[in-house]
């Protein structure tokens, strides 16, 4: 769908959405794309292989997908890995996708560092084996003073404890109720230094947020398609990013084309 807007007009509402545009499309673009990557299991098993290998194919995909969003000008890219709830999945599965995260840092890590990209774990670091917390680490570190794309890895992380977490820190710090607000608890967040995100996608064909980005999802837009995550590609995500082109944000409040 053709905008009617003038550039002008359009440069403007995507500063007020905090939106960007797109240098490879006409559109908005949000700033911030959050992913529920799901379908790895399903995948496998239409192929007849063990689910570890569809979260293998998954993690492959991972690259391309954050290129293209680079491509068009998306700035924080978060994707979500392991939930505080997948600690209950069978034990092999769980080593797998730990050591796939293990595999994901050391062969992207210096790719990602090349590119400017700074990356950043949300989630409970303290819950992964020793090793990979140093290899978290290390990528973190490398990556610290990078200020181009924000890649988000959210990591045994899950909504509901992420707020338990923050307010454990509020009462730790002994800030007074009647100074509680918004503001000082998105502070105490993994993600705090991140813009909510713009638009959230779940692959897979589930329609569920599933304990992810509880606080910061309250104005994102929700998109999701029935594709697995190791076939959501270049074209899906162009697809997902024109949608949101076309999607209204109000934020509560009135657009100007709203009638009074
Ligand atoms: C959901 O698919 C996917 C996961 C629980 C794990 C995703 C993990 C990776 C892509 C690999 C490691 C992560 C990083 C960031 C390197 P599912 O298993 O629930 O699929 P199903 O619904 O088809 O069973």
């Amino acid at each position: 769908m053709k905008s009617e807007a003038t550039p002008e007009a359009t440069d403007l509402a995507a500063e007020h959405l905090g939106d960007v545009i797109s240098p490879i499309s006409s559109g908005r673009v949000p700033r911030h794309v959050a992913v529920i990557m799901d379908g790895n299991g399903r995948w496998a098993t239409q192929r007849g292989l063990p689910r570890r290998a569809g979260h293998r194919a998954g993690t492959e995909n991972i690259r391309r997908v954050i290129e293209r969003f680079a491509d068009h000008g998306v700035r924080y890219v978060t994707l979500y890995g392991f939930s505080t709830e997948n600690w209950t999945r069978p034990e092999n599965e769980i080593r797998a996708i730990m050591r796939l995260l293990g595999y994901f840092l050391r062969r992207e890590v210096n790719n990602l560092h090349r590119n400017n990209v700074h990356l950043r774990l949300l989630g409970h670091l303290e819950h992964l084996p020793k090793h990979l917390q140093r290899r978290v680490l290390e990528a973190i570190e490398l990556t610290s003073n990078n200020d181009g794309l924000t890649l988000n890895i959210a990591f045994s992380y899950g909504g509901r404890d992420e707020l338990v977490m923050a307010v454990r820190r509020l009462i730790e710090e002994g800030v007074p109720a009647d100074e509680v607000d918004e503001q000082c608890i998105a502070h105490r967040l993994y993600t705090a230094g991140s813009p909510d995100p713009d638009l959230i996608i779940r692959t897979g064909g589930e329609t569920r947020i599933s304990n992810f980005l509880l606080w910061q999802s309250a104005y994102a837009e929700l998109y999701f398609t029935d594709a697995y995550w190791p076939d959501f590609g270049r074209e899906d995500i162009d697809i997902a990013l024109a949608e949101y082109g076309r999607r209204k944000r109000r934020f509560g409040g009135l657009s100007d084309t709203d009638p009074l």
